[in-house]
């Protein structure tokens, strides 16, 4: 109760009432604008930004593309190593081309994701959950709504793939076929990335899938609606991921952007591309040497805007194994920055964090 009157006093509203109606609607963002509305409630308005925006057609700053056709070839193979790793200690972002998984695949996924938030309402809304961790696919609106100080105008559901996927009959009709398929596809690219990435590191090609870090897989649908006042909110607020690598697949309307020496710089849609970034746990055990940068997506005019973000992660089991800087990469000159944590204790920190706080990373520094 004092914490309310607390909010309205911070608010000059009362903004737990306006959540709470909001999150009974069961309808999401995509129900607001369905509705019609022409003004975003105030839940959505966000403080201006303190970054300056940086276009990506200055050339010295975009996001690396990296080919990976020709990785049975030794020399290409080599090359592709250097530009993943330059890329991670650079950017901790880069697309992906030529990545094996099929574009019919990718164009499905993205049609199952529209399909679930555009199926008839009703269907939908049985899915709409929060912090129900008995269920293993969970849809609502912003996972830290009661949390964060301003909303997103994004719908998500979420489901774990791996290291055992959600029961089909548990997965929406309209699109399960559509994520098993993906994240099969997804599973196998995450093992190439990761022996890149190891070597990238001068470790083993193994090292980083045999201590697991593409054990588990967590995929999440977005759904990122047309927005009539896109300058008062966000997508998607300023954070960074917390698991070990994200896969992203970006539809062509845009609006992500890379936090870059204080420079929003946009990640341009590429038909056909993934998008790659390092999270949190493999900045950590990689001792600071790739980085899990800070990312946002903007609202839009223009939309739907369809993402799915991939977490390769585990940080939903129960796990006792213990991750720290990588010992073959310490030295006397390159002591240890972070004490080490499990997965499910790290990941439940940063849920509880929410999104555009400081880094949950700075929490486990030495
Ligand atoms: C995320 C994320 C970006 C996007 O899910 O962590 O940053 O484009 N998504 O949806
Ligand atoms: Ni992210």
């Amino acid at each position: 109760m004092e914490a309310n009157t607390n909010e309205v006093a911070a608010t000059g509203y009362d903004r737990k009432t306006e959540l709470k109606a909001f999150d009974d609607t069961k309808e999401g963002v995509k129900g607001l604008v369905d509705a019609g509305i022409i003004e975003i409630p105030r839940i959505f308005h966000h403080p201006p930004d303190q970054y300056n925006i940086s276009y990506s057609e200055e050339a010295q700053f975009s996001i690396p593309v990296i080919d990976l056709g020709g990785l049975s070839d030794p020399t290409k193979q080599k090359e592709i190593v250097a530009k993943v790793g330059e890329a991670s200690e650079t950017w901790g972002f880069f697309q992906i081309i030529n990545h094996g998984i099929p574009v019919d695949v990718l164009e499905e996924i993205k049609n199952g994701v529209r399909r679930f938030y555009e199926q008839d309402t009703e269907v939908k809304k049985q899915f709409y959950c929060r912090d129900d961790f008995s269920r293993r696919w969970q849809y609502n609106s912003n996972f830290d709504l009661y949390s964060s100080s301003s909303t997103n105008w994004r719908d998500t559901f979420q489901c774990y793939m791996a290291p055992t996927a959600t029961n089909r009959e548990d997965m929406p009709e309209v699109c399960r076929d559509e994520i098993a398929e993906y994240s099969k596809e997804l599973m196998k690219l995450g093992k190439i990335l990761f022996e890149l990435l190891s070597e990238a590191l001068g470790l083993e090609p193994s090292h980083l899938n045999d201590i697991g870090c593409g054990e588990g897989l967590m995929v999440l649908g977005h759904y990122y609606p047309a927005c009539p006042q896109p300058e008062l909110t966000l997508g998607t607020s300023k954070h960074a991921d917390g698991g070990f690598l994200t896969v992203l697949l970006q539809d062509h309307i845009g609006g992500l952007q890379v936090l870059h020496q204080n420079k929003w710089i946009d990640v341009p849609p590429v038909t056909g591309a993934l998008v790659v970034n390092i999270g949190d746990l493999l900045q950590l055990i990689s001792n600071d040497r790739f980085k899990s940068v800070e990312h946002r997506v903007l609202a839009n005019r223009r939309g739907p805007r369809i993402s799915v973000a991939s977490f390769f992660c585990t940080g939903m089991l129960p796990s006792t194994k213990i991750y720290g800087p990588i010992k073959e990469l310490l030295s006397e000159d390159n002591p240890p920055k972070y004490r080490e944590t499990t997965v499910s204790d790290y990941v439940a920190h940063v849920e509880q964090k929410g999104l555009n706080g400081k880094s949950a990373l700075s929490d486990v520094k030495l």
